[in-house]
C-alpha cells in the first residue's frame, strides 16, 4: 500500500514511517524538518491546510495516516482559534483531498482527551465524550469530521484514540511537552523533577512506538469504520512514575508544586476492543521505556 502520514517529523510520525515502511510505501509531510536524518528524503515540507498542496500529496495514496496536529492542550487555551484552525479545518483539507483520491483506508489519530474525566475506569470507547479543553474540542470534533465524511463519502476510516505517549523523540524544547519528557530532561540538566499536587493522578503511559504498531496493525487488518482507544490498559501514578526514574538514575531530587488547575485525576485505558478485533497487545514496560531515555 502506499500510505501519506501527516506530521511525519512529529514523536509519533516518526515511528509511523519506521513501522509502516516495513511493507508499505511511505511518504509523510510535516511543516518542521524531520529530526530523525533517514526521514529527510520522505517528508515534504506541506501545511495540512493547504488544500491544493495536500491534494497533490494524496493523488499518491492508497492509505492516509493524519497525525498531524496541534498537540499542546495548554496552547489550544492559549490561542483556541490556532487549535481549531489545524485540527479541525487541517483535518477536513485532508479528508477533502483523501475523498478526492479516493483513498481506501484514513486513519485518524484522535486523542483520549475527548473524554474528559473519567466517568468509571478503565474509560471505554463508549465512555461520554466530554473534553475539558479547546484542544479536547478540536479532536472530538475532527473524529466527528471524519465519521460523517467517511460515512456520507464512502471514505473507509479508522478513528484511534491514543492515551499518553512517550518516547525519546518527543520533543525536550517544547514549552508543552509531556509529563516524562518534563522529568527526563530535568533529570538530564541534574535539577528536581517537579510533581504538580500529590502525585497520586494516575494516567495510562504507552510507548509510542507501541502506537505506531497498533495503527500498522490496524491499517492491514479488515477492521474499517471503528473508533479504538490505544493505550497500555495500566493506570500509574506520577508518583510512581517519579519513583521508577529515580530507580534508573542517582540522585534523583523530588518536589511537589501547586496542582495544575483542571487536570483530570485518573486516566486507564480499557484496551479490549483493540486487543479483540487486531490482536494488539503493547510490547515496551514502561521501565524499559524509561531506561531507553538514558542509552
Ligand atoms: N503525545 C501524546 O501523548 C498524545 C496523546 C493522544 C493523542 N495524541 C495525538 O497524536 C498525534 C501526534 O502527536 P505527537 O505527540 O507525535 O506530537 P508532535 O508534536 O511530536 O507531532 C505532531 C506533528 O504535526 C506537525 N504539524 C502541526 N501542525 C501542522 C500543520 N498545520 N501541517 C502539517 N504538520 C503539522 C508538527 O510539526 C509535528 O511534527 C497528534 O494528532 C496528537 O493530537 C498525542
Amino acid at each position: 500500500m502506499n500510505i501519506l502520514v501527516t506530521g511525519g517529523a512529529g514523536q509519533l510520525g516518526s515511528y509511523l514511517i519506521d513501522t509502516l515502511s516495513a511493507g508499505h510505501e511511505v511518504r509523510a509531510l510535516d511543516i518542521r524538518e524531520p529530526v530523525i536524518e533517514e526521514h529527510h528524503p520522505l517528508i515534504s515540507h506541506v501545511d495540512i491546510r493547504d488544500q491544493a498542496a495536500v491534494e497533490r500529496e494524496c493523488e499518491w495514496a492508497d492509505g492516509i495516516v493524519h497525525a498531524a496536529a496541534q498537540v499542546s492542550v495548554e496552547r489550544s487555551i492559549e490561542e483556541p482559534e490556532v487549535d481549531a484552525d489545524i485540527n479541525i479545518i487541517g483535518t477536513l483539507s485532508m479528508l477533502k483531498a483523501a475523498s478526492l483520491a479516493g483513498v481506501g483506508i484514513f486513519v485518524y489519530i484522535s486523542s483520549s482527551a475527548v473524554y474528559g474525566d473519567p466517568k468509571y475506569l478503565p474509560v471505554d470507547e463508549a465512555h461520554p465524550r466530554n473534553p475539558k479543553s479547546p484542544y479536547g474540542i478540536s479532536k472530538l470534533t475532527a473524529e466527528e469530521y471524519v465519521r460523517v465524511y467517511g460515512e456520507s463519502r464512502d471514505l473507509d476510516y479508522l478513528i484511534i484514540r491514543p492515551f499518553n505517549f512517550y518516547s525519546s523523540r518527543a520533543d525536550p524544547g517544547s514549552p508543552y511537552s509531556g509529563v516524562i519528557t518534563k522529568f527526563v530532561s530535568n533529570i538530564k540538566a541534574g535539577e528536581p523533577i517537579l510533581i504538580e499536587g500529590d502525585g497520586e493522578q494516575t494516567r495510562d503511559f504507552v510507548h509510542a512506538l507501541d502506537v505506531a504498531e497498533m495503527v500498522r496493525r490496524s491499517v492491514e487488518s479488515q477492521v474499517r469504520n471503528l473508533t479504538m482507544n490505544c493505550g497500555s490498559g495500566k493506570g500509574t501514578s506520577i508518583n510512581e512514575l517519579a519513583e521508577v526514574l529515580a530507580s534508573i538514575c542517582e540522585n534523583v531530587e523530588i518536589r511537589h508544586v501547586a496542582p495544575r488547575i483542571g487536570d483530570i485525576k485518573h486516566s486507564i485505558a480499557d484496551i479490549s476492543l483493540v486487543r479483540d478485533f487486531v490482536g494488539f497487545e503493547p510490547k515496551i514496560p514502561l521501565r524499559e521505556g524509561l531506561i531507553s531515555f538514558f542509552d
